[in-house]
């Protein structure tokens, strides 16, 4: 079964609606892995829109499972990734206008940058992932660069229309043959929810799935816990191949 990661960020984005300490993302961090979760992500972004430096740092110190850190390839970025004692960073695209991360990282388009960053967080003992549409030309060079894991982007799928879901999941499906075969760590995320989770946690090969938004949400009616474990046993009903389109 795919580990779930939750991602904060969201509990930020309430608490910077006011930019005061509360809600405070690392506190609501806790109580998702005291409820099961089994790792922790979140997204500095340049323009601090949500998580803040002191988040990480807190988050360093209290998390217990895995600190998954997503980062761009600024320079200042991956400065601060390098020095977050993160267990995982995971590279994404970063554009100021988004709402939330658009589009997978241009593998191809970004190589040089790329080659030049990857090493460096690998010799601090980062586990490196790239986010990725699912295409045959991203993973191909995301294993030419080493990366450890592929995070497949699943926002295509999870807001396709119900005529061309079946056929989201089939290019995902191919993803994460594609990227095993290549020697590539399989994870997914973006858009998922209670609704689609389950056909995606039963993509071969996964190992992390990374859900934020409709955690965060669903947390406001049920709490913490009770979010946490519903989608942890969504995740187990799709791993056990009870997942459907
Ligand atoms: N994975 C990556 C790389 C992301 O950027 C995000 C959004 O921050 C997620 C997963 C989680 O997406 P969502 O909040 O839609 O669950």
């Amino acid at each position: 079964m795919p580990r779930l990661h939750v991602n904060i960020d969201h509990v930020a984005t309430v608490r910077q609606a006011r930019r005061g300490p509360r809600p405070d993302p690392v506190e609501w961090a806790i109580l998702a892995e005291r409820a099961g979760a089994q790792g922790i992500t979140c997204h500095l972004r340049k323009d601090r829109r949500h998580i803040l430096d002191a988040d990480v740092a807190q988050l360093r110190k209290v998390v217990r499972t895995l600190l998954n850190l997503e980062s761009s390839l600024e320079p200042e970025m991956v400065a601060i990734a390098l020095a977050s004692g993160a267990d995982e960073v995971c590279l994404v695209p970063e554009n100021r206008a988004e709402i939330t991360t658009e589009g997978g990282l241009d593998v191809v388009r970004e190589k040089l940058r790329l080659a030049e960053v990857l090493p460096r967080l690998r010799e601090k003992g980062i586990l490196v992932s790239l986010f990725v549409d699912p295409e045959r030309a991203q993973l191909e060079e995301a294993a030419q660069l080493e990366a450890d894991f592929v995070e497949l982007h699943t926002g295509s799928y999870a807001n396709a229309d119900v005529r061309v879901r079946g056929r989201e999941l089939e290019r995902l499906i191919e993803g994460a043959l594609h990227a095993h075969a290549l020697g590539l760590r399989v994870n997914a995320g973006h858009g998922l929810d209670l609704e689609n989770v389950a056909a995606v946690a039963a993509l071969p090969h996964l190992e992390e799935l990374n859900i934020g938004h409709a955690l965060v949400g669903r947390s406001l009616f049920v709490g913490v816990e009770a979010a946490v474990k519903e989608m942890l046993a969504r995740i187990r009903v799709g791993a056990h191949g009870e997942g459907s389109r």
